[in-house]
């Protein structure tokens, strides 16, 4: 039998021509082996809007804590001990939060993480204090909540792990080579939903790499999707009271907005908004038809997909790739918000039987 590798290889170790290393960060890295997340052929969305494309779902629900998050955390904690930090800090609407607590956990690291309180779904704040992390809930806003880390990690020595560290950015571009791996080139559109605009301007960056590197033989069109009530890029100024249903992407003033801008406008894509009834609709279409159940914010993609596919935006015979950021189970609270019929029984077999209304 072959002796098993001794340690977790993830992104860092996989992609590593294409990351800034030294011999001293391949030497501590801190990973969960993240990264590697299925593309997943969609049957029941094209059929749905009728058209003939191929549509993929990145998804990055599938990473160690459930999001996108891991492949940029694991680098910027990797880099934080290269650079001998004792702590690392974020805001977050929940995902950072509980990434930074699971790397933070595995590197021996103190995190302090500042959320919106009444804000964050269930399913992230348990990660966050059952890694450890110091949770603060802010009476604000995420917005609100990373100014106050910005200065914070100013002041004292704690590392910024928020998706201003550029080592976030760098990790979170190995999705779209992971992507143009898979498929054997880059796709046609990519389809991302976008909150502090940071996983946008990663994949750009990263698409645009493996381009140079002749990885892939074209670029996509970057089409970024916000929330309608929390949606500053697309009315081009920021909100004071974001708004919706998707609580990950509940973000009036991006910290990328100019780099989300960029990948748009480099790319001849698009960045657009959905409504909080559109994303519920794709939410629910995709676990109840595709067998994916992502959480709502990721379902922004989807439902801006579909909004596309109304307007005849897509070429057929196309290949489309949708990042679904996170897993469905992180929100359970609103997975468990719908009209379902709840039925309890006896544990008799003759009860259950009529409830199935199967022939006797
Ligand atoms: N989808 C999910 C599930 C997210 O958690 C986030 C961001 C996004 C999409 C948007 O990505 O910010 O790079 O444009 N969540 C951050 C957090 C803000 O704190 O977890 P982005």
């Amino acid at each position: 039998m072959k002796k098993p590798k001794e340690r977790s290889i993830g992104i860092i170790e996989r992609y590593q021509k294409f990351l800034p290393v030294t011999k001293k960060t391949l030497e501590c890295i801190i990973s969960l082996n993240e990264g590697n997340t299925p593309l997943i052929l969609s049957e029941a969305l094209s059929k749905h809007i009728g058209l003939n494309v191929r549509i993929y779902y990145k998804f990055e629900g599938l990473n160690p804590t459930g999001s996108f998050k891991d492949r940029g955390m694991t680098f910027a904690v990797t880099k934080a001990i290269e650079e001998g930090r004792k702590a690392v800090m974020c805001a977050s609407t929940g995902n950072t939060s509980a990434s930074a607590a699971a790397y933070a956990a595995r590197a021996g690291l103190k995190c302090f993480v500042l959320v919106p309180e009444g804000n964050v779904a269930k399913g992230k704040l348990s990660q966050a204090f059952r890694h450890g992390a110091q949770v603060v809930m802010v009476k604000g806003n995420f917005d609100e909540a990373l100014e106050l880390v910005k200065e914070i990690t100013a002041k004292y020595p704690i590392q910024l792990v928020n998706s201003l560290n550029p080592y976030r950015i760098e990790g979170q571009k190995t999705a779209s080579f992971e992507i143009c791996d898979a498929l054997g080139d880059a796709p046609d559109y990519h389809v991302i939903p976008v909150g502090n605009a940071g996983n946008i301007t990663a994949y750009w960056k990263g698409y645009k790499e493996y381009f140079k590197a002749q990885k892939s033989s074209q670029l996509p069109k970057m089409l970024g999707f916000q929330a309608a009530g929390a949606a500053p890029i697309v009315h081009g100024h920021p909100i004071k009271a974001p708004e919706t249903v998707a609580t990950a992407i509940r973000i009036g003033n991006p910290a990328s907005w100019k780099q989300a801008e960029q990948a748009r406008d480099e790319s001849n894509g698009l960045i657009d908004m959905v409504t909080d009834d559109e994303i519920i609709a794709a939410y629910r279409f995709l676990a109840e038809h595709d067998g994916v159940f992502c959480e709502p914010a990721s379902a922004a993609s989807v439902a801006g997909l579909i909004k596309l596919a109304q307007k005849k935006y897509f070429k057929e015979e196309t290949t489309i790739v949708c990042t679904l950021t996170g897993h469905g189970l992180k929100d359970p609270d609103l997975a468990l918000s719908f009209d379902d019929s709840i039925v309890s029984a006896e544990p008799k077999i003759e009860e259950i039987i009529k409830i199935m209304d199967m022939e006797t």
